[in-house]
């Protein structure tokens, strides 16, 4: 048996550690021979496929990034994108594959299955936004830095009397948002799931002063929306998938705020150092149990199936199910960080 490995979409820290659990557990336990597609869907497109043995999985569990390369490429917006893709996994002889992502990745793999391919999902993303799974790897790494940098924000923000807004990622639901500001005692969250009024938030940060607080932690989720304004893009430009570049809200808000209230504003946007470095021990073993989990539905030929995680297990389930909606933030989680605001 021949596999294929890919890595689609945003890069996340665990990455590797899928990749090293799919290549061990295939070649020690069931004789596989192991293929790294490089840069996500594009590799399979281009026929760029390396093979991959144990001394290339060799020291990357602690590796942030992917050994493999990714990209945002959608073979469906592709000129035969899909017939070169079905075309090398025949040139290459690759039984299966295992695709690694997050909602574009996997809702490429699941139309693909529709059209006969062989391919078992590993969820993917730092924004914890796939259905069908409690947590994605990658996911608290992300949280982790949020904390870190909110506890070093607090310091110089009580130093200075200052409201201090903290932009972080998430696209369509504020799950860093809400677990890196629960974490790192946040005074206000915004996130994607409640649009927010401009003056209800300055009304929160000012009640703090009047309570004697004279500094302010907002964090602010990348695709929240004010009211007033509606989604904050840097450019109108769209990716292959359609979305198009958010960040900017961290900045309209910090000007918001200190015109408003006159309250000295500063700004920072944590960015792509949520998604960097190194996986967390929870995320290292929880990519690892989703590699080893993937290579044994191969193993069994469940094509079509997702790995998840549910309670503490590790369950298949239909890549149908996962891509068909996204997993937006519990409200009732949002209600416990709401108790420490203003
Ligand atoms: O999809 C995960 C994510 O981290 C989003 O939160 C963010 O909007 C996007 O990726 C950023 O993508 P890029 O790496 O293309 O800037």
């Amino acid at each position: 048996m021949r596999v294929g490995i890919l890595t689609g979409g945003g890069d996340c820290p665990g990455l590797n550690a899928v990749i090293r659990a799919i290549v061990r557990k295939g070649i020690m336990f069931y004789g596989y021979d192991c293929y790294g597609i490089k840069n996500g869907w594009l590799g399979l497109i281009e026929g760029k496929i390396v093979p991959l043995d144990l001394n290339s999985i060799s020291g990357i569990l602690p590796r942030g990034g992917t050994i493999l390369g990714t990209s945002r490429t959608n073979p469906f917006k592709k000129e035969n994108g899909v017939e070169k893709i079905f075309s090398n996994m025949a040139k290459f002889e690759l039984d299966a594959l295992v695709a690694i992502g997050g909602e574009d990745t996997l809702g490429v793999a699941y139309k693909l299955f529709q059209q006969g391919l062989k391919v078992v999902g590993v969820p993917k993303t730092i924004d914890n936004d796939l259905s069908c799974t409690d947590y994605t790897f990658g996911f608290d790494t992300a949280v982790s830095i949020v904390c870190e940098a909110l506890d070093r924000l607090h310091t110089t923000a009580e130093a200075h009397h200052r409201v201090m807004v903290v932009e972080v990622m998430g696209r369509h639901a504020g799950w860093i948002a809400v677990m890196g500001g629960l974490a790192g005692g946040a005074d206000l969250i915004l996130i994607p799931e409640v649009p927010f009024d401009l003056d209800d938030v300055c009304r929160e940060i000012q009640k703090r002063r009047e309570r004697g607080k004279d500094f302010s932690i907002v964090v602010v989720a990348e695709g929240a929306q004010p009211k007033e304004n509606g989604l904050i893009t840097q450019s109108e430009e769209r990716d292959p998938f359609g979305h198009v570049r958010l960040g900017g809200i961290g900045h309209y808000l910090g000007r918001e705020i200190e015109k408003r209230t006159g309250l000295e504003t500063r700004v920072t946007v944590l960015g792509h150092t949520q998604r960097g470095g190194s996986p967390t021990a929870f995320d290292r073993i929880l990519a690892t149990r989703f590699g080893i989990a993937a290579i044994d539905l191969v193993r069994e030929g469940k094509f079509g199936m997702m790995v998840s995680l549910q309670g503490n297990k590790i369950v298949p389930v239909p890549l149908e199910k996962a891509v068909a909606q996204l997993k937006t933030v519990d409200m009732e989680l949002y209600e416990i960080a709401k108790v420490f605001f203003g």
